[in-house]
């Protein structure tokens, strides 16, 4: 067992691609809970559709960061969850939830970080001009989009490209990448040597 929370606060294929990974008995772990701060996400309809549990934890129904957190940590913490996914999670974990959970959030970024963090990162390197982007996954630090680098995959920019082609482009690798990094993750294979992430038998 190896339950696995997904954090998402909107669209949700990147929940999609994991859910058809684990039917596919490609995850090696099971999703155990949906979490979302939207609670209009379809990423939750997605949960409700394939029966996973999932929740809607919300900023504006708490007083202020601290409880927010706070629900936020119990929730995971009773689900005993081992891993947590960011796919689209439109918010910046507060260094109390990355703190207690070390090593165990991982996220998902349309882009080939350190190049382009933040928001919009495929129109940001359409804009540039770079001829390759891509997707990385990473752990969770407590800054934007900088924590130990696990796995990249590459895409070429093409003549012509609008920036949605482009992210149409990503979002295919994204769908591949991460239910394999998910998957090295429940089997045990990935450690740090400080940033270095080192992937056995890879
Ligand atoms: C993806 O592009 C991912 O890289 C970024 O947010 C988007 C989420 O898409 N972090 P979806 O909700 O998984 O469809």
């Amino acid at each position: 067992m190896y339950p696995i929370a997904v954090l998402a606060s909107g669209r949700g294929s990147n929940l999609e691609a994991l859910i058809q990974a684990q039917k596919a008995g490609e995850l090696k772990g099971e999703i155990a809970l949906v979490i979302s701060d939207n609670p209009r996400a379809r990423a939750l309809e997605k949960a409700a559709r394939y029966g996973i549990p999932h929740q809607v934890i919300e900023p504006a129904a708490f007083p202020d960061r601290e409880t927010f957190d706070e629900a936020l940590i119990a929730c995971i913490q009773q689900h005993r969850i081992q891993l947590i996914v960011l796919a689209g999670y439109m918010r910046l974990l507060s260094p109390r939830v990355i703190r207690a959970f070390p090593r165990k959030i991982i996220n998902i970024h349309p882009s080939l970080l350190p190049a382009f963090p933040g928001l919009n990162a495929q129109e940001q390197a359409w804009r540039y001009g770079v001829k390759y982007s891509g997707c990385t996954v990473h752990f969770v630090d407590e800054g934007m989009d900088t924590g130990p680098i696990i796995a990249q995959r590459v895409v070429p920019v093409l003549p012509g490209d609008t920036p949605a082609d482009l992210a149409d482009r990503i979002l295919q690798e994204e769908h591949r990448l991460y239910p394999q990094v998910v998957r090295w993750l429940a089997e045990g294979r990935i450690s740090l040597e400080g940033r270095k992430v080192i992937i056995k038998g890879e």
